[in-house]
């Protein structure tokens, strides 16, 4: 085989086989095919797209140029959720033990990352003496043990995501459906899982910026998950405005916190609740998405999600007090109102622009170098739909820095006033299976 006649059948419009495409990927992962050819094949794919087939093959060859990890000492079927991004997205904080809490194993592999606020780890991080470094062993006997552990990303998990993905960024190939369905779930599959819950956002804050584009890719991965053998339903939800009322990292655990005691933003309790049906449902815990549904919601009331997060959090090495007692999480110097100019029905708030302010403030990595503040961040006061008096916070930005003038400018331009009554988007858009 040679690569320059792959790229030309490609080019042309033509399937490959699978045969072909474990070529590219195993060619590409050990340096034999260079990136001036990769990068030409991406452009073929992004231009000629892929057949379901096609998609199947290119996610299975990136799973198998690295690591696998192999969760099977752990019993029960495996449910791994994945966002597709989003500001202010504190669901697995409280899916984790919440789902954990009726039974279901949660073995979760998280990060780090770029973004407006840190990941999971970082945001776990903000309690006392918390750590992920944990070995292989002491996950698997922690998840059978407790149903839930986090572990830091670790090992050589796929490689060939990893080139490509670098190598898309730069050659305009990114935001092809094919190259960004199989890179996801490459990861997802490569991580262990047996079953997958998509949350696939769309809005201003979301990769999929339109709801077509947001349905075209989850319908993508949903194929992909089922053509490989991993049951995988997603759900579309919204992402036009920040998630629930915290960006930040402590802010986000004490969000997560109340939400588990019931009393957390509604927005947020809503998504954690479709997600946590489907991945108890998945599990095969239930029979039906209701069923699974009440169960969640008896844990919420009887407080067992919060019991099993202080488990958790024990069990890691993380102070469970904090959990009774939010003001031991970090807190920031100076707390700041920002005021409405004007009283009127709030028609919009643009996630990503309240992302970039709440990095600004130092709650998230611009580059990989990036220190992350866990104390800062920002909290809304005001949601789209909700009136508002000239005078009123808008906002309350959490601060180390005194001079916030810059992500003050930044919090107006992202809010828009209307004297007309508005409504609240909708949160969950579709469920794609
Ligand atoms: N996120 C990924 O992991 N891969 C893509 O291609 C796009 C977004
Ligand atoms: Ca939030």
């Amino acid at each position: 085989m040679r690569m320059v006649d792959l790229i030309e059948k490609k080019r042309d419009g033509k399937e490959l086989s699978k045969e072909e495409i474990e070529f590219i990927i195993k060619g590409y992962t050990c340096e034999e095919i260079p990136d001036y050819q990769m990068s030409a094949f991406a452009m073929a794919v992004y231009f000629q797209n892929m057949t379901d087939q096609e998609r199947a093959a290119l996610t299975m060859a990136m799973v198998e140029s690295g690591d696998q990890i192999d969760l099977s000492a752990i019993e029960g079927i495996k449910v791994d959720k994945h966002s597709t991004g989003g500001v202010g997205d504190t669901t697995t904080l409280v899916l984790a033990p919440l789902v954990a809490s009726v039974g279901v194993p949660v073995a979760k592999m998280s990060g780090r990352g770029l973004g407006h606020t840190g990941g999971t780890i970082d945001k776990l991080e903000a309690i006392k003496g918390f750590s992920v470094e944990i070995t292989s062993q002491q996950f698997t006997d922690l998840v059978n043990k407790n149903k839930v552990a986090v572990v830091g990303q670790s090992g050589n998990l796929t490689p060939a995501d990893k080139k490509l993905y670098a190598l898309r960024d730069v050659t305009a190939t990114v935001n092809s459906i094919p190259l960004i369905a199989s890179s996801i779930m490459s990861k997802k599959i490569a991580s262990g899982a047996d079953a997958i819950v998509l949350d696939v956002k769309t809005g201003a804050g979301a990769f999929m910026k339109d709801l077509s584009q947001a349905e075209e890719l989850a319908k993508a991965m949903v194929d992909i998950g089922n053509n490989l053998g991993r049951n995988t339903i997603a759900i579309i939800s919204d992402m036009s405005q920040p998630l629930g009322f915290a960006i930040g990292n402590a802010l986000e655990v004490k969000e997560a916190i109340d939400t588990l005691k019931g009393e957390g933003p509604k927005d947020l309790l809503e998504l954690c609740l479709s997600l946590g049906s489907q991945m108890v449902l998945l599990a095969g815990k239930t029979n039906t998405l209701a069923e699974a549904r009440l169960l969640l919601e008896d844990a919420i009331t009887t407080r067992k999600g919060l019991e099993t997060l202080k488990t958790f959090l024990l069990a890691q090495g993380g102070d469970p007090s904090v959990v009774d007692d939010v003001t031991k999480l970090p807190t920031a110097q100076f707390q700041i109102d920002v005021p409405a100019k004007e009283s009127g029905y709030l028609s919009n708030i643009v996630a990503d622009k309240i992302g970039v302010a709440a990095m600004l403030l130092g709650a998230g990595r611009a580059t990989k170098e990036s220190v992350i503040d866990l104390a800062v961040g920002i909290e809304l006061r005001k949601k789209v739909g909700d009136y508002v008096e000239a005078g009123e916070a808008l906002v309350s930005l959490h601060s180390n820095e005194a001079n916030v003038d810059e992500v003050i400018r930044r919090v107006y331009e992202s809010y828009t006033v209307t004297p007309k009554k508005v409504k609240p988007p909708t949160l969950i858009y579709k469920e794609i299976r």
